[in-house]
């Protein structure tokens, strides 16, 4: 059962007098013009079941009950601080990344290797700031300036090893995967090799992961090079195994890297 706190907004037919409020355990009520009123901030579900029993005692019809403001889920980033290598500052998205991050990602040559993009910003800007969402996404930018240019964006996802039942608190959050995205305008430079290199550290010695993933489509050449080139190795490739938006089933591969696999650069 989903035991997420919620609050609660009901509105009934006519104004009701402020001092029904004591009477329902000191609600605000707002008064609308069409002649109805809304008692607003029902904290919890016990409240709720006091609220409808004292409304149904002083005859209150009951027009609506919706929940409003569910606090949405705590979701902290992946990603505890900004890092910095040589040439880069990774840090954790927030929802105004979604701009400069849409001039990129709605590129054909750059969706054309991705899940998908929303035809419009407004839509990509409510996809990019759903909590969980930022929560697994990392900015790049180019230099240590704040006002420094994004440059890509990449995933980590932390997430559970596959484990038999009665081990599975022992895998919980013992892997993660990576994915990446480059604005075109700053391949080629070795980027996205720091940025990667960057983050397997921060997977094994700063969240202590026992193991790293990444997969891409078979043909999307410069993303399976990337994940050799930070030592990543090749596990699956799974023949004809993922529908591409042309149509086509194509081969993916899946790489990763273990913990004691990895060195520091
Ligand atoms: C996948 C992607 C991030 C790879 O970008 P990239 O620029 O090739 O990777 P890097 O930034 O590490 O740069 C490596 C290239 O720069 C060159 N390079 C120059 N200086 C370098 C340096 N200091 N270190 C490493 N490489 C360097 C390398 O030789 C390599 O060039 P090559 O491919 O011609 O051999 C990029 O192609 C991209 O965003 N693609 C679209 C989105 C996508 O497909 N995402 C993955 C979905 S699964």
């Amino acid at each position: 059962m989903n035991t997420a706190p919620r609050t609660y907004a009901i509105r009934v037919d006519g104004h009701l007098d402020d001092h029904w409020s004591a009477w329902l355990g000191e609600l605000d009520l707002a008064r609308d013009d069409d002649g109805t009123t809304v008692t607003v901030s029902v904290a919890d579900q016990a409240q709720l079941h006091g609220v409808l029993a004292g409304l149904r005692d002083i005859g209150a019809v009951i027009t609506e009950l919706r929940t409003t403001g569910t606090p949405a889920p705590i979701c902290p980033s992946v990603l505890e601080r900004p890092l910095q290598t040589e040439r880069l500052t990774l840090r954790p998205a927030t929802a105004d990344d979604a701009d400069p991050t849409w001039a990129f990602r709605q590129l054909k040559s750059v969706n054309e290797w991705l899940t998908g993009c929303p035809a419009d910003l407004e839509g990509y800007r409510e996809l990019f700031s759903k909590p969980a969402r930022l929560a697994t996404t990392v900015i790049l930018t180019l230099g240590h300036d704040p006002e420094a240019p994004t440059i890509g964006d990449f995933m980590l996802r932390r997430e559970d090893a596959w484990a038999q039942l009665d081990v599975a608190d022992q895998a919980r959050d013992t892997q993660a995967e990576l994915g990446w995205v480059l604005d075109p305008a700053f391949t080629g430079h070795g980027y996205a090799t720091e940025a990667g290199r960057e983050l397997l550290r921060y997977c094994f010695e700063d969240l202590g992961v026992r193991r790293v993933t990444a997969n891409c489509f078979l043909g999307n050449d410069a993303s399976w090079r990337l994940m050799e080139r930070v030592g990543m190795r090749r596990e699956v490739h799974a023949v004809r195994e993922s529908l591409h938006r042309s149509g086509r089933w194509l081969d993916t591969v899946g790489y990763a890297i273990l913990e004691q696999e990895w060195s520091p650069a």
